[in-house]
């Protein structure tokens, strides 16, 4: 099966991990601290806080911006649960908008007429790897006086105009599973240029404990005091290690991840019954996922064909606010975002990673046009 991701691990990486193994320190060593450093300085941001998913890092948000039971927050349906799930973690209120037909991006029409006296917060999912319209986005936000904060999972390497995601909104969450754009096996970051929020975060991930291990042990101290409610959110050294190596090819991941898409976009923008999603101009994409719409409603057989062909396509996302939990506990209900809903009995998601090679990719160009013209050839 051609994978629609996967990360990219090299012996070098290899190595860096099992140099943390032979070393003192697997978790909130110094691997930590260097792997955030990392991360700060290639989006322009302060400050970074580590954590062990990108859920917990939405997670970290949520709590340092305090949002708690009488709070609304307005976030994209069309993306992972996760979002979503971290304003619910705090007691608040998620409020699901709709997105753009065309990017399938927050649509920041949608979210100016669900904000009320209760809104604090927008998150801008950058879907895909693109990044939001943060210049509208960031206008609603002032007027309103609404923190304006970044989903950027899909989106570490993406630029919007000269800012890279990650260094736009007051703090972004990335995620670091497998199939992202840097791996860490699992793991999360926040960045920001807010220092209070920052250090928020990092008593937030270790228990809301002031000091963690490595400070006592510098502190020559064993006493510690728990001044608010947190979680182990702590990521490893190990994981760290990884880390600091994936940043440094990055860049290079990212200009492979265009390519491909700038491939698919040549030999796929004239084919019967299938749509590209429109890319804003003047900012650097990140393709973490490719994604097409298939028209006519055969989303789902188009989707079979190609599993059995070998094409290993997704589809992201299931709408949040369709999930029976969100209908059951906040009410949601089909109809609320018609873009959206649209968009998900469409959507399918091609292959793209760095390892993806030409003749792979050439497999699925033809698998995907024989399936769409009904010519399925099945797998030797
Ligand atoms: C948009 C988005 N937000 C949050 C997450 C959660 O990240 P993690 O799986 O690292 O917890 C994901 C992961 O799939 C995601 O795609």
């Amino acid at each position: 099966m051609i994978p629609y991701g996967r990360q990219q691990i090299d012996d070098d990486d290899i190595a860096a991990v099992v140099d943390v193994l032979k070393s003192d320190w697997l978790t909130t060593g110094p691997k930590v601290s260097e792997f955030e450093r990392a991360v700060a300085e290639f989006v322009g941001a302060e400050h970074a806080v580590a954590v062990n998913s990108g859920t917990a890092a939405l997670h970290a948000m949520m709590a340092a911006l305090n949002i708690g039971r009488d709070d609304e927050v307005i976030v994209p349906t069309l993306t992972f649960a996760a979002t979503a799930n971290s304003v619910v973690y705090q007691g608040g209120t998620p409020v699901f908008a709709d997105v753009d037909p065309e990017t399938l991006l927050i649509c920041p029409d949608s979210v100016e007429r669900l904000i009320t006296s209760r809104t604090r917060a927008i998150v801008a999912v950058d879907y895909a790897g693109q990044p939001c319209d943060y210049t509208r986005l960031k206008q609603i936000a002032d007027r309103h006086q609404l923190t304006l904060l970044s989903d950027g999972c899909h989106a570490l390497g993406a630029s919007w105009h000269d800012c890279r995601v990650g260094s736009i909104a007051r703090m972004t969450s990335f995620s670091f599973h497998p199939v992202k754009p840097v791996t860490t096996g699992e793991g999360g970051m926040v960045t920001t240029n807010d220092a209070e929020l920052a250090t928020r975060m990092r008593v937030f991930r270790n228990h809301g404990i002031v000091t963690d291990a490595r400070q006592r042990e510098e502190q020559g101290t064993w006493f510690y005091q728990m001044q608010s409610l947190g979680f182990n959110y702590r990521i490893s050294d190990v994981q760290c290690a990884l880390g600091i190596r994936q940043m440094q090819k990055l860049p290079g991941w990212i200009d492979r991840r265009n390519q491909i898409a700038d491939r698919y976009d040549r030999y796929l923008g004239a084919v019967a019954d299938l749509t590209l999603l429109k890319r804003n101009c003047g900012h650097r994409h990140g393709f973490h996922l490719y994604v097409v719409r298939v028209a006519g409603g055969r989303r789902n057989q188009v989707f079979q064909t190609l599993r059995e062909n070998g094409v290993g396509v997704n589809v992201h996302y299931v709408p949040v606010h369709l999930h029976p939990f969100y209908q059951e506990r906040f009410g949601t209900r089909a109809g609320i975002c018609p873009e959206a809903e649209a968009a998900f009995d469409e959507i399918l998601s091609l292959p793209v990673h760095p390892g993806l090679t030409t003749e792979q990719q050439d497999t699925v160009i033809q698998q995907l046009t024989q399936a769409l013209a009904g010519r399925h050839s099945r797998a030797a």
